[in-house]
């Protein structure tokens, strides 16, 4: 606002700001369509969510989704609201949802060049806790001249056009990348647009706070064990890294990114592949970060390096700021050579 007390007609909303880049980009203006369209349904599903209790979206709806996860209401209103927008944007011809089976194929006529994969509310176990919960999304163009199929979205993170993710917290922000570093805006309700707020930003070099969900130690391998070990006693007199953990991947991602420090969902004994979906949690956040300057791994690989297999797979991850992500990796590295590996 200005000191007049009417709105600032300089503020950069993401409207405009993704249909500069497309200008300078000199695309067709198709992914400035999707991205808005995007940009339409996660205001509609903010508002969804700020106001879940009074229309009575809390609670479960009653069905198990492809993962696992008890469906709950707003989970499937939210899902309808990223099919619907994206569908009518004439921009996609393929959609992957972490609520749908198989991949969605757009109807001929309303088909576009893009394959978007996403998670319309991502750690629902929040939702009725009114803990942070969040959108997230990754944007591909297709590569091949066939009709749309499901393999379509089995493409490397590294041939991302655009990511992003939503948060629903105290305020709601998007957070995007279209390959030209990370961009911040928050939603003014007043106006119901999102504005530019943090421009360019990166990730600190080193943080201090590991997110993980320790409870299953029992179950970790040496390497995570002794990475933490290091992070609460450290050896060089440093203080111990805090810990912060909500359960929600975008609200413990968008920490990590704004504050710096290391996000761990590894593989366990439980679960060798770890909990996190490649194509619509992983690669996404992968891209953000590295975009900010920092680093995703398996521990093994690079995560945008990754050739998914299937539209649901999981893969373990290790986000953050690169000289934390980098310990952890001498230390995994070090285990596996241990280990014969
Ligand atoms: O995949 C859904 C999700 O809720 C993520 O948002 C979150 O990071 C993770 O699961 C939490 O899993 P857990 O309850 O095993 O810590």
């Amino acid at each position: 606002m200005s000191d007049r007390g009417s709105f600032d007609t300089n503020v950069v909303t993401l409207t405009r700001f993704v249909l500069e880049e497309g200008r300078k980009a000199k695309g067709t203006g198709e992914l400035t369509t999707l991205l808005n369209s995007m940009c339409t349904a996660v205001k509609a599903i903010s508002t969804a969510v700020r106001k879940a209790g009074i229309a009575n979206l809390y609670g479960i709806a009653g069905s198990t989704n492809v993962t696992g996860d008890q469906v709950k209401k707003l989970d499937i209103l939210s899902n309808n609201l990223v099919i619907n927008m994206i569908k009518s944007s004439f921009t996609s011809c393929v959609l992957v949802s972490e609520e749908d089976d198989t991949a969605i194929i757009v109807e001929p006529d309303r088909q576009g060049k893009y394959v978007v994969c996403f998670d319309p509310l991502d750690g629902s176990s929040n939702i009725d806790c009114l803990a942070s919960i969040g959108t997230i999304f990754a944007v591909f163009r297709k590569t091949t001249e066939d009709d749309p199929c499901e393999n379509d979205a089995l493409q490397p993170g590294r041939n991302i056009v655009a990511a992003g993710y939503a948060l629903y917290g105290s305020a709601t922000m998007m957070v995007l990348s279209t390959g030209q570093g990370v961009n911040c805006f928050m939603l003014d309700p007043a106006i119901g647009e999102f504005i530019l707020v943090d421009r360019d930003l990166k990730i600190k070099p080193k943080g201090n706070i590991y997110s993980l969900n320790e409870g299953y130690a029992k179950y970790f391998d040496t390497a995570v064990t002794e990475y933490l070990q290091k992070k609460k006693f450290p050896e060089d007199g440093s203080a111990p890294y805090g810990a912060r953990y909500v359960g929600s991947m975008v609200a413990d991602v968008h920490r990590t990114l704004v504050y710096g420090g290391i996000f761990l969902y590894p593989a366990n004994v439980k679960s060798p592949e770890g909990k996190l979906r490649l194509l619509y949690e992983c690669n996404p956040m992968a891209f953000i970060i590295e975009q900010a300057g920092g680093m995703a791994t398996t521990g093994s690989q690079n995560v945008l390096d990754i050739q998914p297999i299937n539209i649901h797979q999981r893969v373990p991850v290790v986000l953050g700021s690169p000289s934390d992500v980098q310990e952890y990796l001498d230390i995994y590295q070090k285990h596996q050579a241990n280990n014969g590996n």
